[in-house]
């Protein structure tokens, strides 16, 4: 019988808990897989098929730091299944981690989180409800709107309940998603039951003690301090997620709209951002000017809560302008092409970097798309490599007419400028003066302002950063 049914105050911490997600992305895969970890019986639920059968197989189905190890390993604690009904009755939460995508008015797309919540409501024991667990990005009310969607459902079975919804946002960050799930800031909990404190503060016990041995993939971090526990309402739960990912993408547009002014009046937006993020009231973070910012979230959230506020009257807009900047970001790789090289059409220019940020393969919003699609679109010929990400690029875009190339040294060979879009490590390391050697014009393009700017004009490169 769950745990969460007599559950009174108090848990005991060493207890284990059956434990389902459902959704295996980024962030249903590496909190089933850490929560396994820690020793909690876990069922990682996904209706692709395909992605049940590599799991199964010990294949990770992404690409990401410490994921295949733990993967490997996770046999005795974590299942994965196409169907959840099975493992209802026993679970003590289930945690909903599919995917929210955009539609095209900004709106979230809840319809996943809402067949998961039938699902739940057809399937699950109504005299033995588990806690449901929200951590997919989600608009303020869907809290409510699942608890009405499981109600309705057990209605139509002529049945009622007592059960409850919390909202316990996901905040990992792509390329170190199990670092931030073993070692977070903060693990934030939306209930309005003290119950449903209790039971998700005991599946994170290990993680608020810190009291596992740390995967040798992912080592505690020196000096890491125990995480905050923030306790607080479903809705206000809601809002912190979108509030982080709002301010953090400010703070990088913010960034980037200096960078601007930094080219034009001589400074070097590296050192303005040394400069101010030594201040702890602004603090380092999130201050690399660049290309702009992409990928699954800031985007998505962006436009999410943008809508939100449209609904109530209320326009946010530092964070309206947080996304114009940052779509003018993603033009200036453009810009700056025309003034090294004058004349694009007829040209070869080799991208270094597809994926959204480095240590990832996921493209999604990736500033890459817009600046190749413009690149093609111009007449150029693009030549782009990626140490992960080609494959998936590939196939999300198979109309984009660029060859793909096996290394940087490939993309570079008779290309007339390079383009940096993601600050691989690997492309610190490279060997420029061979790499100028092989292009028939050394222009390099240095959009997330990750290399020595002395170096490379020493090696013959004409060198454009962002805000240099
Ligand atoms: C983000 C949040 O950080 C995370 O807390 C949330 O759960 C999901 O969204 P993620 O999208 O994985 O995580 O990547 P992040 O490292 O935040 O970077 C987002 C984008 O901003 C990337 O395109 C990155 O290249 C860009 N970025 C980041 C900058 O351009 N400059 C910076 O200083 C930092």
């Amino acid at each position: 019988m769950p745990i969460w049914k007599g559950c009174v105050e108090l848990v005991k911490a060493a207890e284990k808990l059956n434990i389902v997600i459902v959704g295996t992305g980024y962030v249903g895969l590496t909190t089933g897989l850490a929560l396994g970890y820690l020793g909690h019986r876990v069922t990682c639920v996904d209706k692709a098929k395909e992605i049940i059968d590599k799991l199964d197989r010990g294949i990770s189905t992404i690409y990401e730091p410490g994921l295949e190890e733990l993967l490997r390993d996770s046999g005795k604690t974590v299942t994965f299944t196409e169907n959840m009904i099975d493992y209802l009755p026993e679970a003590d939460l289930v945690i909903i981690a599919v995917g929210t995508p955009s539609k095209s008015n900004g709106d979230t797309d809840l319809s996943f989180v809402e067949a998961v919540a039938r699902e739940i409501g057809q399937a699950m024991d109504p005299a033995s409800p588990p806690l449901i667990v929200n951590k997919s990005t989600v608009p303020i009310g869907t809290a409510r709107r699942v608890q009405s969607v499981i109600k309705e459902e057990l209605e139509h079975r002529g049945a009622s309940g007592n059960f409850c919804v919390a909202s316990n946002p996901e905040f990992l960050s792509e390329g170190a998603a199990l670092h931030d799930t073993f070692y977070p800031d903060r693990i934030v909990v939306g209930a309005e039951d003290i119950q449903a404190f209790n039971l998700i503060r005991q599946m994170y016990a290990p993680i608020l003690e810190q009291t596992f041995t740390p995967p040798q993939a992912v080592p505690r971090p020196e000096g890491y301090s125990l995480p905050a526990l923030v306790t607080t309402s479903p809705t206000s739960a809601e809002l912190i997620k979108y509030t982080a990912n709002a301010f953090l993408a400010t703070k990088i547009s913010f960034i980037n709209e200096f960078a601007t002014l930094a080219e034009k009046v001589g400074a070097d937006i590296v050192e303005v951002a040394k400069g101010i993020g030594l201040d702890k009231r602004i603090g380092p973070g999130f201050l690399s000017a660049g290309v702009g910012w992409g990928g699954s979230c800031f985007p998505k959230d962006v436009r999410s809560i943008l809508f939100t506020g449209s609904q109530y009257n209320c326009e946010l807009q530092l964070v309206q302008t947080a996304l114009e900047v940052n779509q003018r970001q993603h033009k200036k790789i453009i810009e700056k092409l025309q003034q090294t090289l004058k004349v694009i059409r007829g040209s070869t220019v080799g991208v270094l970097g597809l994926a959204f940020k480095p240590n990832t393969d996921d493209i999604r919003e990736s500033p890459a798309i817009n600046v190749i699609r413009e690149l093609l679109d111009m007449g150029a010929r693009v030549k782009a490599y990626d140490p992960i990400a080609r494959e998936k690029y590939r196939q999300a875009y198979p109309d984009q007419d660029l060859v793909y190339c096996e290394s940087a040294m490939d993309s570079a060979r008779e290309s007339d400028a390079l383009v940096i879009l993601t600050d691989w490590d690997e492309f610190r390391h490279l060997p420029w003066a061979e790499i100028g050697e092989s292009m028939s014009s050394k222009i390099i393009i240095d959009g997330r302002n990750m290399l020595s700017s002395e170096d490379l004009i020493r090696s013959g490169f004409i060198y454009s950063g962002i805000g240099r």
